[in-house]
């Protein structure tokens, strides 16, 4: 089983609407451990560095107006398989298409207003942690219950 550390950002849109509580609770309820969680104004400068194999796209420029427009609630979730179970429970990218039960299915209909990121793959997950959290901001913790969560 692969220990994974995935990053996952409630967008603005979520923050603004007031979903970042249920957002973190159906995460933290899975068993995935939370070892960062903040909340934050992401700059340009940041935002271009997330993004960055997006840029170019025609719909990169709203992109960074939209994750930067107001505050984001960043979280460091880690875990066996951390980065594909925190895809699944957001859902694929566009609202529309997304399965009931998922975050985007539940909560979004425009692709442009999804919610929330979750790092695609190991390689980016190991990136953008660290583009978001210091060391000193991870805290790596031991669970009483852990026996219960993973075997
Ligand atoms: P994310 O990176 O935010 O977790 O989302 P994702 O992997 O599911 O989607 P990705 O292809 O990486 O796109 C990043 C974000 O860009 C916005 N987007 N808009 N208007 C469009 O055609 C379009 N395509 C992508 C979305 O906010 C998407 O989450
Ligand atoms: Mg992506």
């Amino acid at each position: 089983m692969a220990i994974e550390t995935t990053l996952v950002l409630v967008k603005p849109d979520g923050v603004q609407r007031g979903l970042s509580g249920e957002i973190i609770r159906r995460l933290e309820q899975t068993g995935l451990k939370l070892v960062g969680l903040k909340l934050m104004q992401v700059s340009r400068e940041l935002a271009g560095k997330h993004y960055g194999e997006h840029e170019g796209k025609p719909f990169y420029n709203g992109l960074v107006d939209y994750i930067t427009a107001s505050p984001v609630v960043a979280l460091a979730l880690e875990g066996p398989n951390a980065i594909s179970i925190t895809r699944k429970m957001m859902g694929v990218t566009k609202p529309a298409e997304a399965a009931p039960g998922t975050i985007r299915g539940d909560f979004g209909v425009d692709i442009g207003r999804n919610l929330i990121h979750g790092s695609a793959n190991e390689s980016d997950a190991k990136r953008e942690v660290s583009l978001f959290f210091s060391s000193d901001e991870l805290l790596r913790w031991d669970r009483t219950n852990e026996g219960w969560i993973t075997e």
